[in-house]
Order: structure tokens, then C-alpha cells, then sequence
């Protein structure tokens, strides 16, 4: 079991995946959780039906 606080880097262990599934990831909250995610190195991906988030808070993401 892993223990996950604030300051633990979220890919730093064997036993977490490295592919998360982020849910309303073109709105606010999802879209600052892929940046972070992200930047820990894991792979992630984003569902969003985009009925009130905007493909414009993930474009810097976006390949
Ligand atoms: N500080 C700021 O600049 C700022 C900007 C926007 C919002 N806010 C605040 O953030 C809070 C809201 O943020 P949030 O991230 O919870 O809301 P949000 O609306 O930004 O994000 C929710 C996301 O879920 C998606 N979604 C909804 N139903 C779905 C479904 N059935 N399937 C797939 N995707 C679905 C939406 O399209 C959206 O992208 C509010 O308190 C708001 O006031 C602050």
C-alpha cells in the first residue's frame, strides 16, 4: 500500500500505475489535476463531454 500526501511525487513507486484516467479533465479542477499528473510523468488520459468545460484549459496539453 502506498501513501499519497502533497508533497509525494505521484509516479515515485513500483506499486502506482503510471496511467490515470482524469474525468471532466477540460474543466477547472481536471484540467489543473492533468497538468499536475502530467507533470509527475504519468501517461493520462482525459474524458470530458465538454458540456461546461472548454477544450482551451487543455490545449497546451493537447498534441
Ligand atoms: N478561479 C477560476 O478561474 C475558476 C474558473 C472556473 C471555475 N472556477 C470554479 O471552479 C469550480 C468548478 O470547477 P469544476 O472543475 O468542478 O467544474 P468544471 O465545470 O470546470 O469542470 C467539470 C468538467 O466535467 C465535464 N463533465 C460534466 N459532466 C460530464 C459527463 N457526464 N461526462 C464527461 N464529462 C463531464 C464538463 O464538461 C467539465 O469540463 C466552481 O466552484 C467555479 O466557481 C474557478
Amino acid at each position: 500500500m502506498a501513501i499519497i500526501n502533497s508533497s509525494t511525487p505521484l509516479n515515485s513507486g513500483n506499486s502506482i500505475a503510471a496511467r490515470v484516467l482524469i474525468t471532466g479533465a477540460a474543466g477547472f479542477l481536471g484540467s489543473h489535476l492533468c497538468d499536475r499528473f502530467i507533470k509527475e510523468g504519468y501517461e493520462v488520459i482525459g474524458m470530458d463531454n465538454l458540456i461546461t468545460g472548454d477544450l482551451n484549459n487543455i490545449q497546451h496539453l493537447l498534441n
